[in-house]
């Protein structure tokens, strides 16, 4: 393919920040011809450095009851050589949805020839997993796994890391269109091969999100992802003294990182994960608070983000549920404690005039779960392992 180079890379402490870079052409050929980099300015990444990531990458797919024609699109569209892993936290009872997910990944992978895993988010045995690895952030007052996106994520990096994969790509199973996931996929490999340190994450940025409204409009930016970026920002802004506009995929549910990343990173609960991300990076490596990880501070951190062809259209679930989301991206900002006291009160304003809080309220803080590192993983990975030919599709 071909993409814009990374045109400019804002620095915060050991962050390495790009601006989104887009998508210049999906496919830059087979032949390897002398000059072929692409003109000044683009890059191009050849076929055998994206398979080369493919083949080191696991795409998990947390789905809550979508529909599973939606869940079949959606890995159908996933590179063959990643390794497919579906966390579920769909219903069981009356009728079982996820042993239905299960049937449609057991037939996609039975044509196909593929290996995929499928987990329960509430699976008895992963709970006890959680338990032996003294992982109890992760674990609900019944004793198994919370609800939440953030937390099918753990369970599907811990999979991952059982079967030794480097790269963890997130890919929502309400995508409608299996080309724009073949894509989101390509480039989560086109950005890992830019990047300069092992500790690196990929964020996609859509092109177009077409809504229906009297015809079909293809609208840039959603009314969430827009508010968040802007004060995900200004908590930067207020921190360096220079206003920036770099980040504009705050809430990403598309996106990747390396395992080494990962390992480090805590994961709030439900949707505040992606928008936490980013706050704990700068956090943790933004220069501002101290740090313990020297290893990490010696290499960087990479974060770049790429703006796809295809345009992004999704499940459609109302207002409700983007105030939801809307809430809990701010209250990362608002409890940072990099956020002054400026921006606060920007936050409570904006949610107060979202009609997302009453004057007075504050937003809860969000549930953090955390890092992989911070924890015994390694009995986690047993555990997992011992039980691995259950989660197996194919046995
Ligand atoms: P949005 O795209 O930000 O509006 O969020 P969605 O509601 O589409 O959720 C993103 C993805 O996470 C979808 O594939 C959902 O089915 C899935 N999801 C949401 N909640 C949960 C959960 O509690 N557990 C799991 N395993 N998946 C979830
Ligand atoms: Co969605």
């Amino acid at each position: 393919m071909f993409i814009e180079s990374p045109r400019y890379t804002e620095r915060f402490g050991s962050v390495r920040m790009s601006h989104a870079q887009r998508v210049i052409s999906l496919d830059s050929g087979a032949k390897r011809r002398p000059h072929s980099h692409g003109a000044i300015g683009v890059k191009r990444i050849d076929e055998e450095t994206i398979r080369h990531f493919e083949d080191r990458m696991a795409i998990v797919i947390p789905i809550k009851d979508e529909k599973l024609r939606l869940l079949e699109g959606v890995v159908s569209g996933v590179p063959h050589d990643c390794l497919v892993i579906v966390v579920s936290n769909s219903q069981r009872e009356r009728v079982d949805r996820f042993r239905m997910e299960g049937d449609v990944l057991d037939q996609l992978c039975r044509f196909t020839l593929r290996q995929a895993l499928i987990i329960h988010q509430k699976d008895p045995a992963i709970a006890r997993a959680a338990t032996e690895a003294n992982y109890v952030d992760l674990l609900d007052e019944d004793g198994l796994v919370r609800d939440g996106k953030g937390e099918a994520m753990i369970i599907g990096l811990i999979a991952a890391k059982v079967a030794g994969k480097e790269y963890v790509g997130f890919i929502d199973a309400d995508n409608y269109f299996p080309g724009s996931v073949l894509e989101y996929v390509r480039n989560y490999a086109a950005g890992f091969s830019l990047a300069q340190s092992p500790y690196s994450m990929v964020r996609i940025l859509w092109r177009y999100k077409p809504k229906i409204s009297a015809g079909l409009y293809f609208k840039k930016w959603g009314r969430i992802s827009e508010i968040t970026n802007r004060y995900l920002n200004s908590l930067i802004s207020t921190k360096t003294g220079f206003e920036t506009e770099v980040v504009t995929t705050g809430n990403a549910g598309e996106h990747a990182m390396s395992m080494q990343l990962a390992e480090i990173l805590p994961f709030a609960s439900a949707y505040a994960v992606e928008s936490q991300e980013l706050i704990s990076l700068f956090e943790n490596f933004g220069g501002i608070l101290p740090t313990k990880e020297s290893k990490v501070i010696e290499q960087g951190i990479d974060i770049l983000q790429i703006e796809t062809r295809n345009p992004h259209l999704h499940e459609e679930r109302g207002n409700q549920h983007l105030n939801e989301i809307l809430l809990s991206s701010m209250s990362t900002i608002y409890h940072s404690p990099l956020c002054d006291k400026e921006v606060r009160q920007a936050i409570l304003a904006e949610l107060i005039n979202q009609g997302i809080l009453k004057d007075g309220e504050l937003p809860a803080p969000v549930h953090i779960n955390s890092p992989l590192s911070k924890v015994k993983v390694d009995k986690f990975v047993n555990v997992i392992r011992k039980h691995s030919d259950k989660y197996h599709v194919l046995h």
